[in-house]
């Protein structure tokens, strides 16, 4: 596994998914890195990601039951505690307790439910400051899910050039395909901690979001803050302000789930038409991404030709390098 992806953060549900401690309540399974995720919430309101997987058998422990914050495995009733210690045999009830489920790091953060499998090499999940504004309204889009790695989707999101092909008519333009000199720079500041950034890169829009009227020129400013999450700054002209945040959940190397999170002060526009936005443009994206061959983004130089107007795309690349991603990805 790849070690720079185990250690890191990633988005595996809601937050409202998973409900508070009741009768009966739910658990939730998830998959992350080719690993089983269980999610559950004790008495007290506290989430717990758990390997979904009994210790006895390997019997996947969300078909079981949840009681007075006590999981009990469908198979043969083993059970386990808060901390994912066996408490109870049933068929040999004086049989030493050794089994234990695997326990990770499990945090909550922008309406989601994050989970490290490995040593956290960040104490939390990825920057999204514009979440925090209170100027602006979330709005939470997907999941979707894709069958490509996720690189080669943090690489699309990063691409303004596709807009008139995939998105004709509502991100781009046919007769405006040309894409205007931008700059690409690394940073590494408090508010979005470090990683690669593409200012000033502006694109004709003939429907610059769900609110406009009509187009222009839009000014967009896109940021990679962790190797599978990127986040996206609109600024068109006027007051509108809208930041779109890429979470990606890696779901095996060459399948994936994307999560959307959107932070925006338009608030005429339904929840709903918002999130019937995005489902357009992703829905557009979509078979484009699952028809890239390898479905691993290349790192290779030369594997792919590249040309001016792509060098976020090259950036992004250089990035997983530097950070020496492995997963998901060829070199
Ligand atoms: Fe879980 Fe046997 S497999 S108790
Ligand atoms: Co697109």
């Amino acid at each position: 596994m790849d070690p720079v992806l185990l250690n890191d953060w990633h988005p595996v549900a809601l937050s409202t998914q998973i409900p508070a401690a009741g009768e009966g309540s739910p658990m939730l399974a998830a998959d992350l890195l080719e690993t089983r995720v269980l999610l559950w919430r004790d008495s007290g309101g506290v989430l717990h990601a758990w390997e979904d997987r009994c210790p006895h058998r390997g019997t996947r422990l969300s078909m079981g039951t949840l009681h007075d914050d006590t999981l009990t495995c469908p198979y043969h009733g083993w059970s386990f505690g808060k901390e994912g210690r066996c408490t109870r045999i049933p068929a040999l009830p004086d049989a030493p307790l050794k089994a234990q489920v695997a326990v990770y790091r499990v945090q909550e953060r922008y309406g989601l439910a994050w989970v490290c499998l490995g040593t956290p090499a960040h104490a939390g999940p990825p920057a999204f400051p514009e979440f925090a504004d209170d100027q602006l309204r979330k709005v939470w889009c997907g999941p979707y899910d894709v069958s490509s790695s996720a690189p080669r989707i943090v690489e699309n999101f990063l691409d303004m050039a596709h807009f008139a092909f995939v998105h004709e008519g509502i991100l781009g333009d046919r007769q405006q395909t040309v894409i205007p000199d931008y700059t690409v720079e690394t940073f590494d500041d408090a508010e979005y901690g470090s990683g690669v950034w593409a200012k000033q890169c502006y694109a004709f829009q003939p429907q610059a979001s769900k609110a406009a009227t009509g187009g222009s020129d839009i000014e967009y400013t896109y940021r990679v803050v962790r190797p599978l999450t990127a986040i996206l700054t609109k600024h068109p002209p006027g007051s509108i302000r809208e930041a779109i945040a890429l979470l990606l959940q890696p779901l095996t190397e060459t399948t994936t789930r994307v999560w959307i999170v959107m932070a925006l002060n338009d608030f005429t526009s339904s929840d709903d038409a918002l999130r019937a936005f995005q489902d357009t443009i992703f829905l557009q994206d979509q078979p484009i991404l699952e028809s890239q061959h390898p479905a691993r983004l290349p790192l290779t130089p030369g594997a792919e030709v590249s040309v001016a107007c792509d060098r976020m795309s090259l950036a992004y690349r250089g990035y997983l390098k530097q950070q020496n991603l492995h997963y998901g990805v060829l070199r």
